[in-house]
């Protein structure tokens, strides 16, 4: 069993990207790998449903299929911050549900892979964060960095969040979403700086090219 929670330095820095690869890498272990997206702002309408592209790619790489509610409970057509997203349409996220969810989804898998919304410390309602999110399914942490200008104090402060957490901190992957021509020397940076390992150094890639062969999963969780 390799559960995992994977958050990022920020929106947009490749958690879906990378959160696919490590479900790609534990199929290749042979396990049954389910995803979960369990709160997402920017979903779309489908006929009367709303639906969210990073629910929909992780449950299409997964190969525990299951239904799209139940991997993403929490679903807002707004593209803003998950607890303003649910005040405008007056729900309020409840980290049990998730829990309960995560629960059962795992009794069907050998691993879930769940994707965080935003970055480690994005509200989900009036007191609780992404973090009690994690906290609360108890999983180990995969931090996406997205290599950019400023990403190292990102990256440094989220990583002394996750350690407050408790929570195991499984791993770091070093995300090149635009070229950077000092990404070689943030990536050193960060490798000194991250008492984790890093589990990759992810190029800028076009859409034909695999993440997954850009990083890999520790032995420990075979
Ligand atoms: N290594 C890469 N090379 C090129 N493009 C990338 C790379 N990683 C991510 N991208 C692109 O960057 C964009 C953001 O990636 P992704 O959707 O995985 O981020 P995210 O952190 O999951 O975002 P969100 O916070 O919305 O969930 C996507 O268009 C994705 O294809
Ligand atoms: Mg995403």
């Amino acid at each position: 069993m390799t559960s995992l929670f994977v958050t990022g330095t920020d929106t947009g820095v490749g958690k879906t990207q990378i959160s696919s690869a490590l479900i790609s890498l534990l199929k290749q272990r042979g396990q049954r790998v389910a995803g979960m997206k369990p709160i997402a702002s920017g979903c779309y309408i489908t006929s009367d449903r709303l639906r969210n592209d990073d629910a929909l790619v992780l449950n299409q790489q997964a190969n525990v299929q299951l239904n799209y509610d139940d991997i993403n409970p929490y679903a807002f057509e707004l593209p803003i911050a998950p607890h303003i997203a649910a005040k405008k349409v007056g729900v309020e996220i409840d980290a049990s549900v998730i829990h309960r969810q995560f629960y059962q989804i795992q009794k069907k898998a050998d691993s879930v892979v769940v994707e965080g919304a935003g970055g480690w410390f994005v509200p989900i309602n009036d007191k609780l964060t992404m973090a009690d999110v994690a906290i609360r399914l108890g999983l180990p942490v995969v931090l996406v960095v997205g290599i950019r200008l400023g990403c190292i104090n990102h990256a440094l402060l989220t990583v002394e969040a996750i350690k407050c957490s408790g929570l195991p901190f499984y791993g770091w992957v070093a995300n090149n979403i635009v070229e950077n021509t000092e990404s070689d020397a943030i990536v050193e940076s960060l490798k000194d700086r991250i008492p984790a390992p890093c589990l990759g150094v992810v190029p800028v890639l076009s859409a034909s090219q695999l993440v997954m062969d850009h990083i890999t999963l520790l032995d420990s969780g075979k």
